[in-house]
């Protein structure tokens, strides 16, 4: 078994944590959470979504979260952006990396995107063009590898050609998007196989749920196969607002605990992640999803 000496972990809380929360949280709150994120070592943190504010009210600040943030330099902050005019809003921010996001499922695409997955590679093309002139990166997230709300089981091939596609038209990387956290080991490594064939591993990223408690048993599965980016969200933060029912992602103290374990290195200061997550949760009114968060809490309660 070949596992990675390093991981990236992409914290994807203060997007795909926040865009699924339904009580509010402030501009100055989820700025707050991404320098406490920044500080805790985490290196790449995704800091909202210029989508339309109709279909996901909660990034609608997204702007002002730019503005406000004080950005450390070696530090990276994308944010998503589903066509042109998202791309056009995240540039006028001051956004330097963008996410655009597609799906292995049809029927997911409709209703996360109001289009077919054929058009959705399509809109990305004037995206990709004109974020290549900015000089800005763009990764490409594929939903529903593992299973769709709507359509039940996905074919790793659907998975794959999508990935392709998205390769195709110039994403630096492809985060591979177990959106409802259906996905099981060894069904995870088939998956990742057959993306393999068309995307080569270091240019993978897992972005896996824990609705049903298999994310950290699925990344595992994708670190043997030399995954080593790992999306996750600080505290358990998630879901998506498109796929009823499903939670959030994997908690980034949950997969810096195990990786500590493992002796695989990520920069991370997990107490102060930890203390990240309860501030922010906080101001939620609710505790951490993570297991190892509330673990650590109970310890500074003797
Ligand atoms: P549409 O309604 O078909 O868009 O939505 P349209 O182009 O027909 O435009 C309709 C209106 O939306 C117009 O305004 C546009 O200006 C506006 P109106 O004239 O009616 O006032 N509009 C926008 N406004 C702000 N920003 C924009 C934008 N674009 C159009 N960028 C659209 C199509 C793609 C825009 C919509 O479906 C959308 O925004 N979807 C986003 C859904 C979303 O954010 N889902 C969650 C993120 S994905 C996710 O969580 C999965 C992931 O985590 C991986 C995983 O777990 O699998 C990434
Ligand atoms: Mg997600």
């Amino acid at each position: 078994m070949t596992l990675p000496t390093s991981v990236r972990i992409v914290e994807v809380g203060p997007r795909d944590g926040l865009q699924n929360e339904s009580a509010p949280v402030s501009t100055a709150v989820k700025i707050r959470l991404i320098e406490d994120l920044a500080s805790a070592g985490l290196s790449e943190i995704e800091a909202g979504a210029f989508v339309s504010p109709k279909w996901v009210p909660q990034m609608a600040d997204s702007e002002a979260v730019l503005a406000g943030l004080t950005r450390d330099p070696k530090k990276r902050y994308p944010v998503l952006v589903p066509n042109l005019q998202g791309l056009e809003a995240a540039l006028a921010a001051g956004a330097r990396e963008v996410a655009v996001f597609a799906a292995a499922s049809e029927t997911f695409s409709r209703k996360n995107t109001n289009c077919s997955i054929a058009e959705s590679i399509e809109r990305f093309r004037p995206v990709m063009d004109r974020a290549r002139s900015a000089g800005v990166p763009v990764r490409g997230y594929v939903s529903c590898v593992l299973g769709c709300p709507y359509e039940g089981e996905i074919a790793p091939k659907a998975v794959a050609n999508v990935a392709k596609s998205l390769m195709d038209i110039g994403c630096r990387e492809i985060s591979l998007g177990d959106t409802i956290g259906v996905g099981t080991p060894l069904a995870t490594q088939r998956m990742i196989g057959a993306v393999a064939e068309h995307v080569p591993i270091p240019q993978l990223a897992a972005h896996f749920h824990d609705t049903y408690g298999q994310a950290l048993a699925n990344l595992l599965a994708a670190l043997e196969m030399g995954i080593a980016v790992i999306d996750s969200s600080v505290a358990g933060l998630g879901g998506c607002p498109y796929a009823k029912g499903a939670t959030g992602n994997v908690a980034t103290e949950d997969v810096v605990f195990m990786l500590n374990g493992m002796e695989i290195a990520t920069g991370i200061d997990l107490g102060q992640l930890a203390a990240a997550g309860w501030r922010v949760l906080d101001h939620i009114g609710r505790v951490p999803a993570s297991g190892v968060s509330r673990a650590l809490w109970r310890k500074t309660q003797k």
